[in-house]
């Protein structure tokens, strides 16, 4: 039986729109076998809404055996999943990345993790989920080309650095907060970004954690997707009077993520769970850090 498992991510981490993501210690594991008859089992579903042949990881793993010639034997399935679906934490590409290692094994090893991670790019779209997910740390990843090539570079992020994860009880799609972007930004927003971008990637790499309060600012997704997020402009004041260093919206949102150093982690986590106590929606506080080593078969 083969078990694969894949961290979660927080995509654009502020400044850095579709090209910035971190693998955090959250994770979805599968488990994988060849078996007379399909099934697929998941832990925490309580309808079947997911378990037919229309399941992600099954369709991942179908995609695959085609792309590499092999037939696809019937197989038995199941999800532990532990990332929260659709909160701006990569549980789609958890699931893609999970369903592509587990192929891989399956089939002998026909790709390298290179491959693996570029395919993974094709199926989602977003490198800044998908990358994470497979190496672990904080990745630069862009896509070039025509063939929209995935480039990428990891960085470790300080063991000493906490990501306190408040996620609310309601969902939101990445189609709709997408939905919701102009379509064209001026100069000095495109200028604002960049920078930051520029910024927060240096200060992760130099540990100049003084910096990240600039450098998470953005003006190219949050200020609209906000509108979406109730009491968000309040949870980052918040956040930044308890102790964080910066804070943001985790990928397309809901979910947001305060970073702070280790030592600060506990009292940050509780000043956050006494303020969200106050809101109409419920929002779960944990502390989190980053993954470092990605997709891994156990
Ligand atoms: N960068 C993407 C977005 C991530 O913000 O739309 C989606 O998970």
């Amino acid at each position: 039986m083969l078990k694969i498992k894949v961290p979660a991510t927080t995509a654009n981490m502020g400044a850095g729109f579709d090209c910035l993501g971190m693998a955090l210690n959250l994770y979805n594991e599968i488990t994988v076998e060849e078996s007379d008859v399909f099934s697929i089992k998941i832990k925490q579903s309580v309808s079947k809404q997911f378990m037919t042949k229309d399941n992600l990881i099954y369709q991942v793993i179908s995609r695959f055996y085609d792309e590499v010639g092999k037939k696809m034997p019937e197989l038995a399935i199941t999800q532990d999943d532990d990332i929260p679906m659709t909160r701006g934490l990569g549980s789609s590409s958890a699931c893609i990345v999970a369903g592509l290692f587990a192929s891989n094994e399956l089939t002998g090893r026909p790709l390298s993790v290179d491959e693996l991670a570029q395919m993974a790019c094709q199926i989602e779209g977003h490198p800044d989920n998908v990358a994470p997910a497979v190496y672990g740390g904080m990745i630069i990843a862009v896509l070039e080309g025509e063939e929209q090539k995935l480039h990428h570079v990891k960085i470790t992020p300080s063991d000493e650095l906490s990501f306190v994860t408040l996620v609310p009880d309601f969902k939101l799609s990445t189609a709709k907060a997408r939905r919701i972007l102009p379509q064209d930004y001026s100069r000095a927003d495109v200028i604002f970004n960049v920078s930051r971008a520029s910024l927060f990637v240096a200060s992760m790499m130099s540990n100049s954690w003084g910096n990240l309060g600039v450098a998470v600012n953005d003006r190219i997704h949050q200020p609209y997707r906000g509108t979406l997020i109730p009491n968000m402009d309040k949870i980052f004041e918040k956040a930044m009077d308890s102790g964080a260093d910066g804070v943001f919206m985790s990928g397309a949102g809901p979910t947001i993520i305060a970073i702070a150093p280790r030592k600060k982690e506990k009292s940050l986590a509780k000043k956050m769970k006494d303020f969200v106590k106050g809101f109409d929606e419920n929002w779960d506080v944990k502390i989190l850090h980053a993954d470092l080593e990605g997709a891994r078969v156990l």
